[in-house]
């Protein structure tokens, strides 16, 4: 596995690559999701590509990314594992040599839910994105289900200034108990984790309503609410624009909980019925 610190040595490096290219954009702490991601990539693509970068221009709350976690070397030696073929690691410095740089505004998805309670998160994600893009070069990007309204972002920052990639999404990754992988989930101590599970068990239950035919978006958005737990918002929307869903789907219903010093994020999806 190469791995490239600056855009000028990946170039050069990805110059005669196997065709096609896929990519795979992380903020590293890498986990069996990011694992997931890889694995798709690696069996999809000829030559594999993968960033870890804890972007800033993302974070809008600056001791979350003094605390988000990081750990380069169990990184590098998991990705070696998965055989990936290119790392790029950049450096802040090097990715924003301007102090007041270009960025991209991703329009009205990038003001809703998320980007209702973190302004800017989503300008930052696509300008981000669109700088890996134009680094990497790859044929295809893959991104997660997790993340939903990232996911719906991309696709749309692809499809309104024509990125020539395919986006694949892949499905989320739960451990055992339902929980979704996520980076963050190490900030929460036992008695937290316990407390998490009402997130993903609240999804599970309003799929279980969906999938016996209660189709009222309030109502589902309602039985995905655990008791006792702190939400920003949880509710059923179209998977595309995050507005209302057409009455038989698809749709999501995305929920965010706050628990002490942890923010999580989860979906579930309504699938049309076949
Ligand atoms: P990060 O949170 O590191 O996630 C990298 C990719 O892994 C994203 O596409 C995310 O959706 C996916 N992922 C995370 N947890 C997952 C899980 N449990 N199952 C499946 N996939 C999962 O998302 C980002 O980084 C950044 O915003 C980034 C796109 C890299 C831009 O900075």
């Amino acid at each position: 596995m190469r791995i490239c610190n600056s855009a000028r040595e990946v170039r050069l490096a990805l110059a005669g690559a196997p065709r096609p290219i896929g990519f795979v954009p992380t903020m590293g702490a890498l986990h069996a999701g990011h694992a997931e991601l890889v694995r798709r990539c690696r069996a999809e693509c000829a030559s594999v590509v993968v960033s870890i970068f804890v972007n800033p221009l993302q974070f809008e709350d600056a001791s979350d990314l003094d605390r988000y976690p990081r750990d380069l070397e169990a990184d590098t030696e998991r990705l070696r594992d998965l055989g990936v073929d290119l790392l790029f690691v950049p450096s802040v410095a090097g990715m924003y040599p301007e102090e007041n740089p270009f960025t991209i505004d991703p329009g009205p998805i990038g003001e809703i839910y998320e980007g209702a309670t973190r302004p800017g998160h989503f300008s930052g994600v696509a300008t981000v994105v669109t700088k890996l893009f134009h680094i990497c070069s790859p044929h295809r990007a893959y991104f997660g289900q997790k993340d939903a309204q990232q996911l719906a972002l991309i696709r749309s920052l692809v499809r309104d200034l024509d990125f020539d990639l395919e986006v694949v999404a892949v499905p989320t990754v739960r451990d055992p108990s339902g929980l979704a992988l996520s980076s963050r989930n190490v900030r929460l101590d036992a008695d937290q984790r316990e407390r998490a599970l009402g997130l993903s068990a609240g999804l599970m239950r309003a799929r279980q309503a969906w999938e016996e035919g209660e189709r009222d978006p309030a109502r589902l958005a309602e039985l995905a609410r655990t008791t006792g737990l702190d939400y920003d918002y949880c509710a059923c929307v179209d998977p595309d624009r995050f507005g209302t869903p057409a009455p038989e789907g698809p749709a999501l219903i995305v929920a965010a909980v706050r628990l002490p010093g942890v923010r999580l994020i989860d979906n579930v999806a309504l699938e049309r019925a076949p």
